[in-house]
């Protein structure tokens, strides 16, 4: 906003502007009410004030069109302030479809940032401007919460569960990254910084910082480490379901529900594998609580989003079950 006088944070992403604009139409409400009042007040107590010590006021016995009308406006400005909030609101948490996925841990006091490609980062997190960015995050300890002012975004990050947010940013540049729960010490220092670049020096950052495994490859390591790959057959053959394909599939269950399998539900069948058993399978699966991170759980979901999307062969270079490379 006003460079000198910085009331507002820059606006850095597509939804900023849009946020900006509620918020002052909630603040020109508040400020247009709270005048109104207190003048009235004012020129109330003035006119209407007693002028002899046995005056009697007229008595009032109520108007229809009074009560009509302070109630009307009101349910008018409630209503348009609902309206408005819920689209924001659904256009805030909703991804655009093809936005690229970066995966966060909040951990007591950091944030740990994979990039499908491979990178991983700390307190930093790159993206392209013009480019949809979706966050994938959950929290090894306790409640964190991720907040970058510039993008008008903030989400809690929790244990045992995996949140989302998302945003486009607009302009190159630095913008502060803050923890905004409190989460114990360090809280206050658990920041870093969102640097957006220009997509072609993104891609740059990527391939250079990404000289290593892409998470999905981490993932088939880890998933023939672990030794899933001797009961998840890809023709389903073995004691548990084939995951070919399974990301984003709807399945059904043993006890006749059925559930979409997005991020959330891998995770659980494999930490809590007998919360949601497979239609036809024996809740025989150990857990594996324990045995494995949170960024490895990121690293083997993204293997399982590579498995045959959609009914498709899954794409060269995941030969599933070997070993890759
Ligand atoms: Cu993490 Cu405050």
């Amino acid at each position: 906003m006003w460079k000198d006088f910085p009331l507002f944070p820059e606006q850095a992403s597509t939804i900023a502007a849009s946020v900006d604009s509620l918020y002052l139409f909630l603040i020109g409400i508040s400020v247009f009410f709270s005048i109104l009042i207190f003048t009235l007040i004012f020129c109330f107590a003035i006119i209407y004030r007693r002028r002899s010590e046995d005056e009697r006021p007229k008595a009032i016995h109520g108007s229809m069109s009074l009560e009509l009308f302070w109630s009307g406006v009101p349910l008018v400005l409630a209503m348009i302030i609902f309206g408005w909030g819920a689209s924001l609101y659904f256009t805030n948490s909703r991804a655009p479809e093809g936005a690229m996925e970066v995966h966060v841990v909040g951990k007591q006091w950091m944030w740990k940032i994979q990039h499908p490609e491979g990178p991983r980062e700390i307190n930093e997190l790159h993206v392209p401007t013009g480019q949809a960015v979706r966050l994938i995050m959950t929290s090894e300890d306790v409640i964190h919460s991720f907040y970058v002012p510039a993008f008008r975004i903030k989400m809690d990050v929790l244990p045992g569960r995996y949140t989302t947010a998302w945003f486009e940013a607009t302009q190159i540049g630095e913008y502060h990254l803050f923890c905004a729960e409190y989460c114990g010490n360090e809280h206050s220092r658990m920041g870093g910084k969102v640097v957006v670049m220009d997509p072609v020096d993104y891609e740059r950052w990527v391939s250079g910082e990404g000289a290593g495994e892409s998470m999905a490859a981490r993932g088939a390591r880890l998933f023939t480490e672990m030794r899933c790959d001797t009961c998840h057959h890809p023709e389903g053959t073995g004691r548990g379901p084939s995951l070919d394909g399974i990301f984003g599939s709807v399945v059904a269950l043993e006890n006749g529900q059925s559930v979409q399998a997005d991020e959330s539900y891998l995770r659980e069948s494999i930490l809590n594998p007998s919360a949601k058993v497979v239609a036809g399978f024996q809740p025989v699966m150990p857990t594996f609580q324990g045995q494995i991170n949170e960024e490895q759980l990121l690293q083997v979901i993204a293997y399982l989003k590579t498995l045959g999307r959609q009914g498709q062969a899954p794409p060269a270079g995941t030969n599933r079950g070997a070993q890759p490379q």
